[in-house]
């Protein structure tokens, strides 16, 4: 059987520097590969005889119940992918109860995609991802049009002080049409590589921004326990484990091998979440059973955004979710919430 989500289609029909841009990774792309392989090579641990009556797929954030464990992870310049763009992978992903995480590199309105599915009762969480800007006064205008659009929380990507080395994509030539932008941005100065060094997140930028919002703040990019515990002193309200999809730092360690020291420091402080390389149900009810308490979805969502639209998102998601609620029933759990307690996955 083909997997929930193959890049095979449409995506290869793309301009190729648009597909190297979407779909690459940095380096020789290992940790691309090698997010998706730790996956894969866990192996699960099913228990028996347990009553299934009441199952659910649904999970607690922040103080809310949402319908599903799955949220679309932040992504650059969905436009490049279908015309839909982000409004069309937002309604998608609200169809299927799976929360949307809006890059703020995105190529459509923050408040238009927002307006779009804020309403909608079966949705998911509706977060907003965000980098420091070059100026702070900038940073925090883009927090005020998130709160006021109804964004529910803010990801503030830590991983990314400068880009990674994308061959796939330097190979290609990549460069934005000139049709597309980041539109919620202001345009992005010149920057020297000293200058952007010089304002790489550190803890004072986070204290500064928990301090200048009331909304939840998770941070995006955590993968060592020291960095996770130390965030939480902070006062953050979630994590989120990834590699940035592979996109930075190439070789870096797989999120599914990283997420168990983090859970251990965070010690159920704050929600850890994770992204990389999910790709089946049988990924998420692994990442649950390992302490996530909801999972991150990328490529997948691009995949079938460049294939068909919103529609095309739409039968990638309800693909994962359904095969979700058949893996998590059968490892013998009744919610998302109790697979960190049945010890499901068997140790090596
Ligand atoms: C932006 O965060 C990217 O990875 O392209």
């Amino acid at each position: 059987m083909e997997p929930a989500v193959s890049s095979a289609g449409a995506i290869e029909r793309m301009d190729p520097g648009h597909a190297a841009y979407l779909l690459g990774g940095a380096g020789d792309e290992i940790t691309l590969r090698a997010n998706q392989q730790a996956w894969q090579d866990l192996r699960l641990w099913p228990r028996t005889l347990h009553s299934l009556a009441g199952s659910h797929a649904r999970i607690d954030l922040h103080g809310r119940t949402w319908p599903t464990p799955l949220l679309v992870a932040p992504m650059a310049h969905q436009m490049l992918a279908h015309p839909h763009g982000e409004q069309g992978t937002a309604l998608a992903a609200a169809s299927q109860g799976v929360g949307l995480v809006l890059s703020c590199q995105a190529s459509q309105p923050l408040e238009s995609v927002a307006g779009a599915v804020r309403a909608d009762a079966q949705r998911g969480p509706l977060w907003f991802q965000l980098y420091l800007q070059p100026r702070p006064e900038d940073t925090l205008t883009l927090v005020r049009r998130a709160e006021a659009a109804g964004f529910e929380a803010l990801v503030l990507t830590i991983d990314a002080p400068v880009q990674g080395v994308r061959d796939r994509e330097l190979r290609t030539g990549f460069s934005l049409p000139p049709h597309l932008s980041a539109v919620n941005l202001a345009p992005p100065p010149a920057e020297p590589l000293d200058a952007l060094l010089a304002r790489a997140p550190t803890h004072d930028d986070i204290a500064w921004l928990r301090r200048h919002t009331r909304l939840p703040l998770l941070l995006k990019g955590v993968l060592h326990p020291a960095d996770a515990a130390a965030a939480v002193a902070l006062g953050i309200d979630g994590l989120i484990v990834s590699n940035h999809g592979g996109r930075t730092l190439d070789t870096t360690v797989a999120t599914a091998h990283a997420l168990p020291a983090v859970v251990r420091a965070v010690a159920g402080a704050v929600p850890v979440l994770v992204d990389g390389g999910i790709r089946r149900g049988t990924d998420v009810i692994k990442a649950l059973a390992l302490g996530a308490s909801a999972v991150l979805v990328g490529r997948p969502v691009l995949a079938g955004l460049a294939e068909d639209g919103a529609m095309g998102v739409a039968r990638v998601l309800r693909r994962l979710r359904d095969e979700f609620v058949a893996a998590q029933a059968l490892c013998g759990c009744r919610s998302p919430a109790e697979a960190a307690g049945l010890d499901l996955l068997r140790p090596d």
